[in-house]
């Protein structure tokens, strides 16, 4: 369906209207037809559970209709049942099996006693995600107004293959939709396509749809050819045009789910940047449906914000870099190519380029985080530093520490996690393993190159390692040995060098 869509189509933009805010609907069930297979997009998944824009698109679809308020929300649910039911219920989704799936009309006919008394049902299809709030709230508007039997969201796109079409009985009025299978080659030609986003007045649609037969190749009932009965029988049956085609986008390919996960992520950025973000080339970047982000903060290109990740004022994240569940104060810089999960940065720290900050950790304010440095359940003293090359695991700094270059903590013993405690203004000599559980107090000074296996009180020196000898001359006295003996590098080299020359080999590639 790529390019299927006229994106500056020149239509009527009706649908965004004053008589859209918000009103209660608690006399409309929603009904989100989402049992079918998806046969199209080749899975072992549901098309409905398939995800566009960081959600399922069923998700999307049950969100959307949560914002109306109605009465009942419906799932219509077929297709692996219980996953898609999981998916939905947390939103008050309330959801109906349909087994098996013979149409969308019989899907409807399946929710009749869930639908009740209401007096008007909304339908969606669960693979058109990308439908807004305000989009159906004109919809229920035109409907009552219009004291219509049935009205449909339209959209006018300049490739409507697929799609059934809506043949108009008049400029205001519809005849009936036919299914793209079974257009004339003069019907081809229209370029109204139905949305599969309808209104019903309740006791108009059972008995039309009483009369629906399977009369198709996949012998299902169409929901579709009740709009054909009711206005055979002179009911108002009204169309509406979608304000943005895109809207009506279903997911029945890949093709589809790539295009619609665009639109998604354009919304998401336009949303970021609207509220004061720099977005450097916004179509390099990947924003998840939940993430926020404070005024002045610059996102560089080739950036993924993922999960519940929150940004402060002024931050700045880097290129490559990847953040899922990061929570950063104001001021937080994000250098090239650092990856940060379920972490909280105080605000005013930097972090990378090329450090992991894995679950668990939390920088104080002021904090940095070098190049090459892991940190996972780990606290950060205020203004430490952790400059380079380290591992940092199941650790607790205080502030003001310096971590040397290559310090490792040795967390694990094979069996178990154990903790490394190290205090304020505590200065950690490069390349140490500290081994725990162990404590590092206050003030305390570790050497170069140390293991450190025992606690280290306050104030002291902590040094692990064997003493360094040195022997005056001994270096030139080897050289002297190895010259005389013939045995000197260089020359062993030289005299390899002479004999490989006429066999040529080949020389070894760095
Ligand atoms: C449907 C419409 C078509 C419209 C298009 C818009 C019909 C017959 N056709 O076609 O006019 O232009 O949507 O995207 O309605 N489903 C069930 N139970 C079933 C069959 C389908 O719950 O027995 C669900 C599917 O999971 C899906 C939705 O209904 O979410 C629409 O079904 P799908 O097969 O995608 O219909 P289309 O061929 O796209
Ligand atoms: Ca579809």
């Amino acid at each position: 369906m790529a390019t299927r869509v006229a994106l500056r189509s020149i239509v009527k933009r009706t649908g965004r209207g004053e008589n859209t805010r918000t009103m209660p609907n608690k006399d409309v069930v929603i009904v989100v037809l989402a049992a079918g297979k998806g046969t199209r997009l080749k899975s072992s998944l549901a098309k409905v559970l398939h995800q566009a824009g960081g959600r399922s698109l069923v998700e999307s679809v049950a969100r959307t209709c949560f914002q109306l308020s109605p009465k009942k929300i419906l799932a219509i649910v077929g297709h692996q049942a219980e996953q898609v039911t999981a998916a939905v219920e947390p939103l008050g989704v309330e959801s109906v099996l349909q087994q098996p799936q013979n149409g969308t009309g019989h899907a409807m006919l399946v929710a009749k006693r869930a639908i009740g008394n209401a007096k008007i049902v909304v339908v969606l299809p669960g693979d058109a995600p990308l439908i807004r709030t305000e989009t159906l709230k004109a919809l229920i508007h035109t409907h009552r107004s219009g004291n219509a039997a049935a009205t449909i969201l339209s959209a006018v796109v300049s490739d409507p293959s697929g799609y059934g079409r809506i043949l108009r009985k008049s400029e205001n009025s519809v005849a009936a939709i036919v299914e793209d299978s079974q257009l004339t080659a003069e019907q081809r030609e229209l370029n109204e396509i139905n949305s599969s986003i309808y209104c019903f007045s309740v006791d108009k649609l059972w008995p039309a749809l009483a009369q629906v037969k399977p009369e198709n190749k996949h012998r299902e009932i169409y929901l579709t050819d009740a709009i054909a009965v009711l206005a055979s029988k002179g009911e108002t049956v009204l169309a509406q045009i979608a304000p943005d085609p895109r809207e009506a986008l279903g997911c029945n390919t890949r093709a589809d789910l790539a295009e619609v996960d665009a639109i998604f992520r354009e919304r998401k950025r336009n949303e970021l940047m609207d509220a004061g973000v720099t977005i450097q080339l916004p179509e390099t970047v990947l924003i998840g449906p939940d993430v926020t982000a404070g005024e002045d903060t610059i996102i560089e290109p080739g950036v993924q914000l993922l999960g519940k990740t929150r940004l402060g004022f002024r931050c700045i994240v880097r290129t490559g870099s990847i953040l899922n569940n990061a929570v950063l104060g104001d001021g937080v810089t994000v250098e090239p190519h650092t990856m940060i999960s379920d972490s909280h940065l105080d605000g005013g720290n930097t972090v990378g380029p090329f450090a992991r900050i894995r679950p668990g950790s939390h920088l104080k304010k002021g904090a940095r985080v070098g190049n090459f440095v892991e940190t996972k359940k780990a606290v950060i003293g205020e203004g430490t530093k952790v400059p380079h090359l380290t591992y940092i695991g199941d650790a607790k700094l205080g502030s003001h520490t310096n971590i040397g270059a290559g310090t490792i903590t040795c967390n694990y013993d094979g069996a178990n996690k154990h903790p490394t405690t190290i205090g304020n203004r505590v200065f950690i000599g490069s390349n140490s393993v500290l081994v725990a559980p162990v404590k590092i107090g206050d003030g305390a000074y570790i050497g170069a190159g140390s293991a450190i296996t025992e606690n280290v009180p306050p104030n002291s020196l902590g040094l692990g390692r064997s003493r360094q000898t040195t022997k005056p001359g001994w270096a030139a006295k080897k050289r002297r040995e190895m010259a005389a003996s013939g045995h000197d590098q260089k020359s062993h080299k030289l005299r390899k060098h002479a004999s490989s020359k006429k066999k040529s080999r080949p020389r070894r590639k760095r």
